[in-house]
């Protein structure tokens, strides 16, 4: 006879999903800059530091105090082809030569890239280590640097491995933004576009502001801080995306084919900027908002993010793009679609639907 019995454990959480974030308006110039460096806190003496390369060469005389306090150090190019397990076991040998232990912190100071494999490291190296992350391109300000998502590449397929394991602090310095180049910045635009749609129409205005005054430290830590918020609910909520954090997928489905099909010619933020479009079309079939499409034009128009493309890629390829989509079932997909402003909804399509609204939905988008 069997003895099997349930233990019946507490519900726990991989890690408490809400981090601190936060915030250091930059008032002073470049030289003097990087607040965050000299308020440190006791909690995080003697961190490893995993830098983006580019970071480290155009901020490094402000990162000196912070290297030269450090148990070590690992500058990445920040390159999607090097975000893999390879440069993972360089940052693993890297940490084990400084003598890394259970109580050294992490901090992690660089965009997307760098934030996801920094993250991997630490949430892997000796089981996990505690993590700050300051991120430097607006993209990973406003949406990569919360949500405790870590990963590489594998087989050619992003971020296809990889953990929960949300930064403890996480340190908004838009000084960084700076030094960003025009096409990452407006990379970030596109995400925070993304925000608006989902949880909070007024980030459209302030992105309005931003384009109009190009760069006004106080509106871009205003939207910031809105993107993260709704971000922050999201992620609480569900933070191993078993349901709400879907949402945040929003443009990424028709954008990850689109960006694939133009062989990466088109930036990650074009891309999502012109599914955002195609998939407020589709929405359309299912009641939204008319006008949506083009409203969303309008606002890419104004960040300089392009609203159509040449060619649009066949059904044949669309089909065979979209089965790569980690959101993808024996049954179709479950699609983010934006009903209106502030009004994103979870909508599971069957493939034959798919194919039936997707071409003219993507028509839209033809230069
Ligand atoms: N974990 C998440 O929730 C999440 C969400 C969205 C995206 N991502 C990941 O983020 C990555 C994209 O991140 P990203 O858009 O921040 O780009 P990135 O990290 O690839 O950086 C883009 C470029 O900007 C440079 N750079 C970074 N900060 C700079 C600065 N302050 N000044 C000058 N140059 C700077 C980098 O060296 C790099 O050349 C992707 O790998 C994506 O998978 C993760």
């Amino acid at each position: 006879m069997s003895h099997m019995k349930d233990l019946k454990l507490q519900r726990w959480h991989i890690n408490d999903p809400v981090s601190v974030i936060r915030t250091y308006p930059s008032a002073s110039p470049k030289a003097d800059g990087l607040n965050w460096i000299r308020e440190l806190t006791d909690e995080w003496k003697n961190p490893f530091l995993i830098v983006d390369s580019e970071v480290g060469r155009l901020w490094n005389h402000q990162l000196q105090s912070l290297y030269s306090t450090s148990s070590g150090h690992y500058l990445m190019d920040a390159a999607e082809e090097l975000k893999n397990t390879f440069t993972l076991d360089q940052i693993w040998e890297s940490m084990a030569g400084a003598g890394v232990r259970r109580d050294t912190p992490v901090i992690v100071i660089g965009g997307g890239l760098t934030c996801d494999i920094g993250a991997m490291a630490a949430s892997t190296y000796l089981r996990g280590l505690r993590l700050m992350l300051v991120p430097t391109t607006l993209l990973s300000m406003v949406d990569a640097c919360l949500g405790g998502k870590t990963g590489v590449n594998l087989a050619g397929v992003k971020n296809q491995v990889g953990t929960f394991h949300p930064a403890e602090m996480i340190v908004i310095a838009p000084e960084y933004l700076e030094t960003l180049p025009g096409r990452e910045f407006r990379n970030g635009i596109a995400e925070a576009l993304k925000t608006a749609l989902i949880g909070d129409p007024g980030i459209k205005t302030i992105i309005q502001e931003v384009c109009e005054t190009k760069y006004s430290s106080d509106q871009i830590l205003e939207m910031i801080e809105r993107c993260l918020i709704v971000k922050g609910d999201i992620v609480s909520e569900d933070l191993l995306e078993n349901g709400s954090r879907m949402l945040l997928n929003l443009g990424h489905t028709v954008g990850h084919v689109l960006e694939s099909a133009s062989e990466f010619r088109l930036s990650h933020g074009e891309a999502v900027g012109l599914g955002m479009i195609a998939e407020a079309a589709i929405a359309v079939r299912f009641g939204g908002n008319s006008n949506l499409p083009d409203e969303i034009k309008h606002f890419l128009e104004i960040s300089d993010l392009p609203t159509e493309i040449e060619g649009i890629p066949s059904s044949e390829v669309l089909t065979r793009l979209l089965q790569h989509d980690k959101k993808s079932r024996r049954s179709g997909r479950i699609w983010a679609l934006p009903f209106d402003w502030g009004d994103c909804r979870l909508t599971p399509m069957t493939t034959d639907q798919e194919e039936e609204i997707l071409p003219e939905a993507l028509s839209c988008l033809r230069a």
